[in-house]
């Protein structure tokens, strides 16, 4: 057996495995850059269509740019009739997030473009994409509740609609703004568990789909953006807890994590949190509900008890603030995760294309690690096999 070194169960924790000019993290100095631009920027200043276009193409738009590209955005957020007929079909208690895994290889079936294999065609099958997923979440709730999905309004921009299709009524300007400026924060994240899982699929030369997809599937998981349901679901078990602090020692000294917590890169703090933490102090405001407080006397016993072990880099993430944010912007509780996904869905795009259409000389070779074989071993010769009726 061989005995090089190995790197077994750290996750590829710093292990480099490709170029990547699309986003940037320095987990010790809390600092996020979208192509070159700080994510503190795009938040304050941008707009999810304008950050979506910079991921896609590399530069801010101009108007002209802009236009056009909301307008095409716009234009494709219809769902083929077929979809809807098949999810008519679907339990109605199916998670969302299968839902969506489910949706995505039929809008392939879907495809205008046939086999064509192009740059700009697979920025147009982005755009689909990234068009159609918060199409597809609202219809599935309604279809889910027995109602009929509600078509896109062409009036309101990608955040508004999407809360429009999915409550029918018209957001707020100043919630509609935050839940766009949330699709912003989580847009893209360089190699995080769903985009390696795209970059990786793709990488075999399978499509944009397919990695799209895998994305969805590799999201899902509560370690990664499945954990903003589990922060909320834990919040809603904590109402009426009369002692928060004495519920986290609990839960820590049982050895469950709290929910939320920790980074696989950030060590000094999260510079989405910080967003996140002023809109649920603004929605708790207008709301009259008390997430905000509870998330943050959750927060202040969490950070007490790491403090107290010495585990200070355990802080909190997107995902502890952004179940509080959805949930009083109206969000159900297992849509919040696929609202991770209509914004990740635009990072998983840009980095499937830069997969793809790499220079030849760039251009990453399949993925293919080794595994440390720790399984049963009689030489190279194999094992004896015996017959079943010689098996004891
Ligand atoms: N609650 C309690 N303890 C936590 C914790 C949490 N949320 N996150 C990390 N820790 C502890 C681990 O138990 C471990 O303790 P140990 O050294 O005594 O065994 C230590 O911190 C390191 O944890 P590890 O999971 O190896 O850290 P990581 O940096 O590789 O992992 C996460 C990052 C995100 C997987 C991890 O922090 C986590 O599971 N968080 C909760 C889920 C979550 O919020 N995910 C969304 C991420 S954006």
């Amino acid at each position: 057996m061989s005995s090089e070194v190995h790197v077994k169960n750290i996750g590829l924790r710093g292990v480099t495995v490709a170029d990547s000019a699309i986003s940037f993290i320095d987990g010790e100095k809390g600092v996020l850059i979208y192509r070159g631009y700080r994510i503190e920027d795009l938040a304050d200043n941008s707009s999810y269509m304008e950050t979506v276009y910079l991921l896609l193409h590399g530069t801010l738009p101009t108007i002209e740019q802009e236009q056009r590209f909301v307008e095409k955005v716009k234009a494709a957020r219809q769902v083929p009739d077929f979809v809807y007929q098949s999810m008519k079909q679907w339990p109605a208690d199916a998670e969302p997030m299968d839902i969506l895994q489910a949706v995505v290889p039929m809008l392939s079936m879907a495809d205008e473009y046939g086999d064509t294999f192009e740059r700009g065609i697979n920025i147009n099958r982005s755009i689909g994409l990234i068009a159609k997923l918060p199409t597809i979440t609202a219809a599935w709730h309604r279809i889910r509740n027995g109602l009929e999905p509600l078509p896109p309004d062409e009036s309101l921009d990608h955040a508004a609609n999407f809360l429009w299709m999915l409550q029918g009524k018209k957001p707020d300007a100043a919630t509609a703004r935050e839940l766009d400026i949330c699709l912003v924060l989580h847009a893209d994240h360089t190699f995080n568990a769903s985009t390696f899982a795209a970059r990786e699929v793709v990488s075999t030369r399978a499509s944009l789909y397919a990695g799209v997809a895998a994305g969805l599937g590799a999201l899902s998981g509560s370690l990664h953006g499945g954990a903003n349901t589990k922060v909320m679901k834990m919040l809603l078990d904590l109402e009426g807890e009369p002692d928060v602090e004495a519920w986290v020692k609990d839960r820590l000294a049982q050895g469950h994590k709290v929910m939320g917590f920790g980074h696989a890169i950030y060590k000094t703090g999260d510079p989405r949190a910080v967003y996140l933490k002023k809109m649920g102090q603004r929605l708790g405001e207008q709301t009259g509900q008390n997430w905000f407080t509870l998330s943050e006397q959750v927060e202040r016993a969490t950070l007490a008890e790491f403090a107290q072990k010495g585990k200070t880099t355990i802080l909190p993430n997107v995902d502890f603030m952004s179940a509080t944010v959805y949930y009083m912007m109206g969000i159900p509780l297992d849509l919040m995760t696929p609202v991770f996904a209509i914004s990740r869905v635009a990072g998983w795009c840009s980095h499937i294309i830069e997969e793809q259409f790499a220079d030849a000389q760039e251009k990453p070779a399949l993925y293919r690690p080794k595994a440390q074989y720790v399984g049963e071993y009689c030489g190279l010769m194999g094992c004896e096999y015996s017959p079943p009726e010689k098996r004891t």
